[in-house]
């Protein structure tokens, strides 16, 4: 080896000079005498670099094991694991239940992977201090998401931890967003999929919630009405660059190396070139949002911006961090669940019928909810909701970042410096969690004589659990049910293809469709509103 890279240096620093020989000019001359006179000094010197070079750089390809040879490693590397998955988490999916530990190595990602719930509940709260987000995981996402929750450790988390507490558990304000997601439906969803009903019209499903909770989270979070669910408007731009900042932020992440990107980020190339051109974007229309609220006044205001703009004054920067954080914890988020639940209930009638059965007994032929209690008698529909989410996690995985050399409580060591990811998308299909059936649809294992029953967080860290538990839970909820409830109630939706097999997933931070979720909406015959058995027998 050591033979191989002397032999190697010495090669190149002969042709290196032999080309410097080559290429005669008037203002190289002077130089060229002078490496002449000492052309043995310098050639030694050359070489002696580029041994050392190569040294460190087989020792760093050692330490990272990125020249590894093991039969997984060979697999991410050459993607042969896509002759046999449709998606990289179904993969994942598939070793981490055969792994005796439930827990694996991606070695050339220096990434250890676990499903195993005692690990998950090790990382999120036992050892959470030796498990931060990191240094190397904020600078994966800092172009996009700056120095917002979800990309900051220690006093910058906290302090948005509290200010985002005060704001999402008033019960003043949970009350407001139940007001906008209701005028949101009843003015904007519900006509839109009213209008789509003629014609026998396929609509992206995926797209309308996408709009749909893009609207809604920038009417509470921000007090501004973008109105995306005007569907003869383009998505807005915005929206629009924000999906490809997400995308592209995540791929960062998937890279061998950090160099890679880093590389590409600094001669302004190929996919950082368009991650930089998307959050400009973005930081245009993030300014603006500031701008309009600041304008607007925002001391008497209820939203989660008026309430930062009163503590933190001037920093722009900072409020745009606060400003897109909040964008993707709201959007992309219920936008998913509602996708991949509106795609199982597609293929689940029988769960479809269940709910409107219990809506009918809780609220009556009334057509819409009055109230959040009401909405909590739903036991049910809450089921379904968490049972959907346990298939599809909106947030398949979450990386962590191991600060000192640990060992997991299933043994596994982890070495300081390297990533640790907890999978919920797999914790949901293993049956050591939820049993033999654990990849069938079934609500029922949610409820205790008919009444919900939460399950571990950590078996079910959809949420994450421990100290960074989403915060947006409880309200991310009460939309979800209010949306899935409004239109089963409404219409009778139909999946079609593509989109009736086995969803392939796009690359982003959030769980999205490649291709969308294709249906077609009829509206519900009175006679199937009065008795919801009938829907079964006529579809
Ligand atoms: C189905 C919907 C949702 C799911 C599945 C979900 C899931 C999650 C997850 C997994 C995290 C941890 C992320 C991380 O640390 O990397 C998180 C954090 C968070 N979520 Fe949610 N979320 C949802 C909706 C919402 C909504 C609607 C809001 C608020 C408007 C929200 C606010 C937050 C905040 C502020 C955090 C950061 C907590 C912290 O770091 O301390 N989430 N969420």
């Amino acid at each position: 080896m050591a033979f191989s890279l002397v032999s190697l240096s010495l090669h190149i620093s002969s042709s290196f000079l032999s080309f410097i020989f080559h290429f005669p000019s008037m203002e190289l001359q002077p130089l060229l005498q002078f490496f002449t006179n000492h052309l043995y000094f310098f050639s030694l010197l050359l070489s002696l670099t580029l041994l050392l070079l190569l040294i460190a750089i087989a020792r760093v390809s050692h330490r990272k094991n990125i020249l590894c040879n093991c039969q997984t490693c060979q697999a991410y590397l050459t993607s042969s694991w896509s002759q046999y998955f449709h998606n990289l988490c179904d993969w994942y999916t598939h070793l981490l239940r055969t792994s005796p530990t439930k827990t694996i190595h991606i070695h050339v990602l220096r990434n250890t992977i676990t499903a195993n719930t005692e690990n998950v509940e090790y990382i999120l709260k036992t050892r959470f201090h030796n498990f931060p987000k990191g240094k190397p995981f904020s600078t994966i996402l800092g172009d996009f998401l700056g120095k917002g929750i979800f990309n900051v450790d220690g006093d910058a988390w906290r302090f948005q931890k509290k200010m985002a507490t005060l704001e999402l558990n008033n019960h003043g304000i949970t009350f407001f967003a139940f007001e906008i997601v209701k005028s949101e439906i009843h003015n904007r969803l519900v006509p839109l999929l009213h209008s789509s009903t003629r014609n026998g019209a396929v609509l992206d499903l995926q797209d309308v919630f996408r709009r749909f909770s893009f609207d809604s989270i920038c009417r509470f979070s921000f007090g501004l009405d973008p109105n995306c669910l005007e569907r003869s408007l383009p998505m807005s731009q915005f929206a629009v660059c924000f999906d490809l900042a997400s995308k592209l932020s995540a791929e960062r992440a998937m890279a061998l190396s950090p160099y890679v990107w880093k590389v590409k980020r600094f001669f302004n190339v190929g996919s950082e070139k368009r991650l930089r051109q998307a959050v400009e974007v973005i930081n245009v229309l993030a300014r603006e949002v500031i701008k309009q609220r600041r304008e607007m006044g925002f001391s008497e205001n209820k939203d989660l911006l008026s309430r930062f703009m009163s503590t933190v004054h001037d920093d722009d920067t900072y409020l745009r961090d606060i400003v897109v954080s909040f964008l993707l914890a709201g959007r992309d988020t219920v936008a998913s669940a509602l996708t991949s639940f509106f795609y199982l209930l597609g293929k689940h009638p029988e769960v479809e019928s269940e709910i409107r059965v219990e809506a009918d007994r809780v609220i009556g032929s009334r057509e819409d909810l009055t109230s959040f209690e009401e909405l909590k008698q739903l036991h049910y529909l809450q089921a379904a909701m968490h049972e959907s989410m346990r298939l599809f996690p909106p947030i398949q995985f979450d990386s962590k970042f191991c600060l000192e050399e640990d060992v997991l409580p299933d043994g596994t060591k982890v070495e300081s410096g390297t990533r640790v990811t907890y999978h919920p998308y797999a914790m949901g299909r293993l049956e050591e969690i939820w049993g033999c059936d654990c990849l069938e649809f079934r609500p029922e294992r949610w409820l205790k004589d008919g009444v919900f029953h939460p399950e571990n967080p950590f078996k079910y860290p959809v949420f994450q659990a421990g100290f960074r538990v989403c915060l947006g839970k409880e309200m991310a909820l009460m939309e979800l049910k209010t949306v899935a409830l409004s239109l089963l109630r409404k219409f009778h939706i139909e999946l079609v293809e593509p989109s009736c097999g086995n969803p392939r997933f796009s690359p982003g931070l959030t769980a999205s469709f490649s291709s969308g979720l294709l249906v077609k909406v009829r509206e519900r015959g009175l006679e199937q509103q009065l008795n919801p058995l009938l829907h079964i027998s006529t579809s």
